[in-house]
Formats: structure tokens, C-alpha cells, sequence
């Protein structure tokens, strides 16, 4: 029988339906702040335009390239955009997948992007089609401060990604610049969209009532069509705009403090957080710090004789690494609470924090099960879809180096149940928000609506999904949801909207 310890340790993840309304109510406040021009710089969710306006009609048919960088898989496809016999977009597309190495994700961003050209050349040489100079449709899945379809800046990176040299500058520069230095290859960029607007564009293609776009992966986020006249940030007021939320920074500026506990307040490991550069400023800080000590103690300067010159450039080091984690710690909050990249580290922090209290696995746990990270996130997945012989938790726990009991498995389900539950139900709170605003702007009494959805939490989780949507749909009583799955969403998306370009570059002709 699980014990009343456990389970009062595990109650602090459930949140109740008023809980969850208030966390509805002050998302909607944060995308309000957002939008307005005033607000707008101090909002956490900063809802980006994306100039992808009214959704498609007319496009170009053909060839395209699409890339996706930033989700679990680095793509490139080609996709043939094409009208069946009713004049409806056929899509089709071939496609193949490239590991990005650590050193491209943490090193300069022109590695990155030469990376990202090398592959490009790779795949186009395999298709025997590298004479070709088709135009791309690039799905980037970070914040992004458009300035047209093609041009945008990196505000910051999320999800690990650190290249350095990227951040304030124009992605699809940084992309034509690489291809410009490979030089064997020549391509057209024509647009550049988030990973939640592709989606959501590729399911339009399904279905016309398609106005929003979620990914719940490695990151989460959602972007929804929002009325022109609302979006401050761009002039005019007819129609409507697709907006980037940007939602996984919601709570950066306390709003959600009530709800983190303590798991949710561990810094993640400073490898993560510093490419090369910041480690080898960092250390030059220290260096420096270190050796001004011992020019200012040659000088007899009183207040530094008390302090050692290691304890001094130790304390320097301290205090550059938490500058560090504190950017870091302060970013993502929402996103820390549901997305992939950090239900398994969650579910291994609260584990930890039952054996602490002797409550699991006789209070002791394995090497590996004190490391970070070792708990992955597709072990949640497989905990939940055990059939109740305890079997399959049983194996993960072993390769874990912890020989479980019954009840020891038992536990370890709830603590996923728990931790998995709370990131449906966070952000099913936040999706209501943002239908129930839609509504409200559109002034309608009810409004029908199309979700787009893709990512491998909501794909791959046992529960997530149904979960997901009777929160959802708990928390907007005015409204019927379909929800449809996306499948290769990123790069039909990403060469719709560009065949969309086409045809209005070559109608401004
Ligand atoms: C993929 C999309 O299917 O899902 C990507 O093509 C997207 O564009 C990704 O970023 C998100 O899921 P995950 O789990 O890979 O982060
Ligand atoms: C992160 C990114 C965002 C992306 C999401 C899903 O939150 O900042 O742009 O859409 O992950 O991949």
C-alpha cells in the first residue's frame, strides 16, 4: 500500500479546476501584455508576429526544400506541391534526418549554419538535384522577432541550443551566408516560421477551421491567428495575423511562483547553459580577477589581504556561474513545468527526494540514478504504458541500477502520473486561455476550432493527449475543439507557406 508520506509528497503536483482558471486567467493577461506596444517589452509571453497573415488560398505549385531545426530531429525534405483533380493542395515530400553534434549546437553560430549548409549540399546530392536552385521554406523552432516572412531575429535560444554569435541576429542571413561559403549549391530562401506555425498551416491544409498550432516536445509552445487590429506591434488592423506566443516564458516574471515547487527550482547543470564562449570568457573573468588580486595585494591594498587569491577567483567563479544559471533560471518557467526536455529530470528529482526520506527503494538509490538526466523523458512514456504486471518497470529500474520491489514500481508509476498529469493539465490551461480569448476578441458565443498539434510528448505518452484534452475542454465551455495530429507538420507547413510566398512575390511582379 503506497504510504500517506508518498502520497502527500505527490499531492503537490494535482491542481485543481480553480487553480487551473487562474493560471488560465493570468496567461491571458501575460499574451494581453504581450500585444500591446506599451506592455509589450516587459511581457513575459511575448506573442510575435509571424507576417504569415490570412491563411493560404492561391500558391505556387513545385519543388521546394524545407529544413526543420529544433526539435528532437534536424530534416531537410523536399516537398512536391502539386493540385489534385478538385484543385486542393497535394503534398508530398521525402525527407531525411541528420544528428546535430554538440559542438555545432554549443559552438559559433557559423558552425552551426555550415553544419546546417553541409547537410543541405548532402541531401540535394543524394536527390541528384544540387543544380537546382529551388526555393526553402525554413521551419527555425526559437523566438524569432520577425521583420517579414524571411527576415528575423534570434531573440535567445531555448532547449539547449547555445551556438554562440546567433542571438540578436537575422537567422536566414546567417543561413544564405553559409550556403554563400559552401558555394556549391545556391537555393532561394523565401520564408522562415516557427515550428507551432507550420503545424499549424499543414493541418489547415486538412482542415480550413485549423487556427492554432501547439508543439509538446522537447519544448512547448503555441501560436494561434490573431485579429490585425490587436497586434500592436505591426501596423494596420485589417485581417489576421498569425502570432508566435512564445508561451514556454511564461512565469519568467513570477507569475507562476505560487505554483513551482521545489523540483521545478533546480538549475539545470551549467554545460548546458554556456557554449564555448561564455566558458572561455568565464574563465578569462577569473584569470583576470586573479591576477589583478596579486597586482592589488603587491600594492598592500588592506581590504584584499584577507582573501586568498584561489578563494578570491573561486568566489568570482561562483558568482559569474550564477549570473549564469540566474538567466537560465529565469527563463522557461512554463515550459519547464510540461515539455520533454525536462519530465524525466522532474521525475528523477522527486524519486531522489523519496529515497532522501526513506520512502523508496530502502532509501537508497544507484550511482546512476543520482546522476542528472538519467531518468529520460521516454521512460515516463514507457512507465505509464505498463499493463499492470509491472514488468516493463521493473526493466527501466534495473537498467537504472536499482532492484525495485512491487511497491517500489508502484511508486515509481504514481511519481509519473503525477508529474506527467501536471503537465497536461499546465498546459491545458493555457490553450484554454488562449481559445477563450479567441473567442472573446471574435465576439462570438461560440466558436468551432481546429488545434494542430505535434511533438513527441503528445505523440508518444500514453495519457497526455486524452488528458491534455479534457482539460482543454473542462475550461472552455463555449467551444467545440477538434484536435488533429500532425505528421511531417514541419516541412509540409513550412513549403506551404513558402508556395504561398511564391505566388505573391511573383503577383507584386
Ligand atoms: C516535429 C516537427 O514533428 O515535431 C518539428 O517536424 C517540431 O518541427 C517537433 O519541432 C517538435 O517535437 P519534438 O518532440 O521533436 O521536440
Ligand atoms: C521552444 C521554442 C519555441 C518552439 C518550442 C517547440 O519553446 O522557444 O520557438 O516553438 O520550443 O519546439
Amino acid at each position: 500500500l503506497i504510504s500517506l508520506q508518498v502520497e502527500q509528497i505527490l499531492s503537490e503536483f494535482r491542481l485543481n479546476k480553480e487553480e487551473l482558471k487562474e493560471i488560465m486567467k493570468r496567461m491571458q493577461r501575460e499574451m494581453d501584455r504581450g500585444l500591446c506596444l506599451e506592455t509589450h517589452e516587459e511581457a513575459s509571453v511575448k506573442m510575435l508576429p509571424t507576417y504569415v497573415c490570412s491563411t493560404p488560398e492561391g500558391s505556387e505549385v513545385g519543388d521546394f526544400l524545407a529544413l526543420d531545426l529544433g526539435g528532437t530531429n534536424f530534416r531537410v525534405m523536399l516537398v512536391k506541391v502539386g493540385e489534385d483533380e478538385e484543385r486542393s493542395w497535394k503534398v508530398e515530400t521525402k525527407n531525411q534526418m541528420y544528428s546535430i553534434p554538440e559542438d555545432a549546437m554549443t559552438g559559433t553560430a557559423e558552425m552551426l549554419f555550415d553544419y546546417i549548409a553541409e547537410c543541405m549540399s548532402d541531401f540535394l546530392a543524394k536527390h541528384h538535384i544540387k543544380h537546382k536552385k529551388l526555393p526553402l521554406g525554413f521551419t527555425f523552432s526559437f523566438p524569432v522577432r520577425h521583420e517579414d516572412i524571411d527576415k528575423g531575429i534570434l531573440l535567445n535560444w531555448t532547449k539547449g541550443f547555445k551556438a554562440s554569435g546567433a542571438e540578436g541576429n537575422n537567422v536566414v542571413g546567417l543561413l544564405r551566408d553559409a550556403i554563400k561559403r559552401r558555394g556549391d549549391f545556391e537555393m532561394d530562401v523565401v520564408a522562415m516560421v516557427n515550428d507551432t506555425v507550420a503545424t499549424m498551416i499543414s493541418c489547415y491544409y486538412e482542415d480550413h477551421s485549423c487556427e492554432v498550432g501547439m508543439i509538446v516536445g522537447t519544448g512547448c509552445n503555441a501560436c494561434y491567428m490573431e485579429e490585425m487590429r490587436t497586434v500592436e506591434l505591426v501596423e494596420g488592423d485589417e485581417g489576421r495575423m498569425c502570432v508566435n506566443t512564445e508561451w514556454g516564458a511564461f512565469g519568467n516574471h513570477g507569475e507562476l511562483e505560487d505554483f513551482r515547487l521545489e523540483y521545478d527550482r533546480v538549475p539545470h547543470p551549467l554545460s548546458l547553459l554556456l557554449g564555448h564562449a561564455e566558458k572561455k570568457s568565464c574563465l578569462l573573468m577569473c584569470s583576470v580577477t586573479h591576477v589583478s588580486f596579486l597586482f592589488l595585494r603587491s600594492l598592500q591594498q588592506p581590504l584584499l589581504s584577507s582573501f586568498s587569491p584561489p578563494l578570491l577567483s573561486l568566489f568570482f567563479s561562483f558568482w559569474s556561474d550564477q549570473s549564469f544559471i540566474f538567466i537560465f533560471y529565469a527563463s522557461c518557467r512554463y515550459e519547464k513545468l510540461i515539455s520533454g526536455k525536462y519530465m524525466g529530470e522532474l521525475v528523477r528529482l522527486v524519486l531522489m527526494k523519496l529515497v532522501n526520506e526513506d520512502l523508496l527503494f530502502n532509501g537508497e538509490a544507484s550511482e546512476l540514478l543520482k546522476t542528472r538526466g538519467s531518468f529520460e523523458t521516454r521512460y515516463v512514456s514507457q512507465v505509464e504504458s505498463d499493463t499492470g504486471d509491472r514488468k516493463q518497470i521493473y526493466n527501466i529500474l534495473s537498467t537504472l541500477g536499482v532492484l525495485p520491489s512491487e511497491l517500489d514500481c508502484d511508486i515509481v508509476r504514481l511519481v509519473c502520473e503525477s508529474v506527467s498529469t501536471r503537465s497536461a493539465h499546465m498546459c491545458g490551461a493555457g490553450l484554454a486561455g488562449m481559445i477563450n480569448l479567441m473567442r472573446e476578441r471574435r465576439s462570438q458565443d461560440f466558436l468551432k476550432i481546429t488545434v494542430g498539434v505535434d511533438g513527441s510528448v503528445y505523440k508518444l505518452h500514453p495519457c497526455f493527449r486524452d488528458r491534455f484534452h479534457k482539460i482543454v475542454r473542462d475550461l472552455t465551455p463555449h467551444c467545440e475543439i477538434t484536435f488533429i495530429q500532425s505528421e511531417e507538420g514541419s516541412g509540409r507547413g513550412a513549403a506551404l507557406i513558402s508556395a504561398v510566398a511564391c505566388k505573391m512575390a511573383a503577383s507584386m511582379l
